[in-house]
């Protein structure tokens, strides 16, 4: 049986991400995957999660309190910016949820230009084996622009340096979000 997308985005996370490593949100929201990446590296691993949206750093840890997980660091910035927060750290494995924040202002989107250089300090900072998840919703206004920009760097990566998968449904109607994953060798 084939993974829905967002399924599949953790399920690969869970076959590369061990106990006590450290990850990246980058684009924490709601908090589901901050909350998912905090169990999955456990009490001895660390979690770092980024928003630009002060709504989304508060749900984020309503939920993290709910659930009394405290190995997360909420950074209220954007990724582009991961470097001035993340040094001399090995990293596991990153999530990107792009888009908008659901039941939230549709005008404050991820855009191309620093989603592509949040990726970029992250493959910087990735171990080797690690992975990069991206989940990419193209269908609102500006949607197509990131994806554009997003293929473009991937497309030109070093297959010797990386594996960049692709996974998504092709008989879906209306823009079916799809997942980008980048794995370092
Ligand atoms: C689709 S939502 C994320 C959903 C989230 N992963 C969850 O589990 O609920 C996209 C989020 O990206 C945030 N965002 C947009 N641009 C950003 C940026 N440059 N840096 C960090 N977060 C950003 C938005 O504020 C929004 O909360």
């Amino acid at each position: 049986m084939l993974k829905g997308i967002l399924n599949y985005a953790h399920y690969l996370l869970e076959e590369t991400v061990e106990k006590g490593e450290v990850v990246i949100d980058a684009t924490c929201g709601n908090g589901n995957d901050t909350l998912f990446l905090s169990k999955l590296v456990a009490e001895h691993g660390y979690v770092y999660a980024f928003d630009i949206q002060e709504q989304a750093i508060a749900n984020t840890k309503e939920a993290l309190t709910f659930h009394e997980r405290t190995n997360v660091s909420l950074i209220h910035d954007s990724h582009e910016n991961i470097a001035d927060y993340i040094k001399n750290t090995e990293i596991a494995g990153a999530i990107f949820n792009l888009g908008y924040l659901p039941k939230s202002d549709k005008t404050v989107i991820t855009e191309g230009a620093s989603t592509v250089a949040a990726v970029d300090t992250i493959l910087s900072l990735l171990k080797k084996g690690g992975l990069v998840v991206l989940v990419v919703y193209h269908g609102h206004e500006g949607g197509k622009d990131e994806k554009k920009s997003l293929l473009k760097y991937l497309f030109q990566l070093d297959q010797k340096k990386y594996n960049v998968l692709r996974y998504g449904f092709i008989n879906q109607k209306n823009d079916p979000p799809f997942i980008l994953a980048i794995e370092k060798k």
